[in-house]
């Protein structure tokens, strides 16, 4: 049996089956635990794109895939590339809420102390406009959550910290790649990204969830998303 994340259930009328499953456990009947047989096998030691290949969202994949993409074809730096790359990471497998900061910290022991910033920051940086460096408030955002959309106050805060800041121009690079059409009909292969992935990010060798880094086990909580426990 799978109980469903609590988080994910939380306010939308879904009736909460934790205790309607525990009455169904039986010896039979147990919770799920290790590998989900619906789900690709994860290789013993995982690496960044494996993640992007068996566990992302098609959305998310082709999104982060079309960012980098976009910021390597502008001639950036790589790192921005990888910023741009990594920028929505946590949206592919794991949580959309503060999407900014769940990214930034689950890649933040394998990139520099910058990307990792800039990740985080750029979450707020979205809903300010920086025309000098070709960003505009997103229609997209108007979408979302309606025209008069204000953001709380500590978004606002983050956004006047990050500007402040002397790595706000990496930040603000993200947003100005981050596509926002997700475009359908334009796939990005992944592998092109290996060498900038390579001088980028420190793939641990005993694979993404096994190093014992602090996030380790967010990494694992995307392998074995059912887990009961
Ligand atoms: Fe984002
Ligand atoms: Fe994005």
């Amino acid at each position: 049996m799978i109980l469903p994340q609590p988080i994910s259930a939380l306010g939308t009328g879904l009736p909460n089956v934790e205790k309607a499953m525990l009455q169904r456990m039986s010896p039979e009947r147990v919770f799920m635990m290790g590998d989900n047989p619906a789900l690709p096998r994860m290789p013993k030691a995982p690496k960044l794109l494996d993640f992007f290949r068996l566990r992302f969202s098609e959305i998310t994949f082709r999104h982060l895939l079309q960012s980098a993409k976009t910021a390597l074809d502008a001639g950036q730096d790589e790192k921005i590339v990888i910023a741009c790359l990594l920028h929505d990471i946590s949206n592919g497998a794991l949580l959309r809420t503060e999407h900014g900061y769940w990214s930034a910290q689950l890649v933040a022991p394998y990139v520099s102390e910058e990307v990792a910033w800039a990740i985080q920051y750029h979450q707020a940086l979205r809903y300010f406009a920086d025309e000098a460096a070709g960003f505009r408030y997103p229609d997209a955002y108007n979408q979302f959550f309606g025209p008069d959309y204000q953001p709380p106050e500590y978004i606002q805060h983050a956004h006047r910290e990050a500007r402040a800041h002397r790595w706000y121009m990496t930040s603000r690079l993200i947003t100005v790649y981050d596509m926002y059409g997700f475009q359908e009909n334009w796939s990005v292969d992944p592998e092109q990204f290996t060498d900038v992935i390579g001088r980028n990010f420190k793939e641990p060798r005993e694979g993404l969830g096994f190093d014992g880094s602090p996030t380790a086990h967010m990494w694992r909580t995307m392998i074995w998303p059912n887990n009961f426990l």
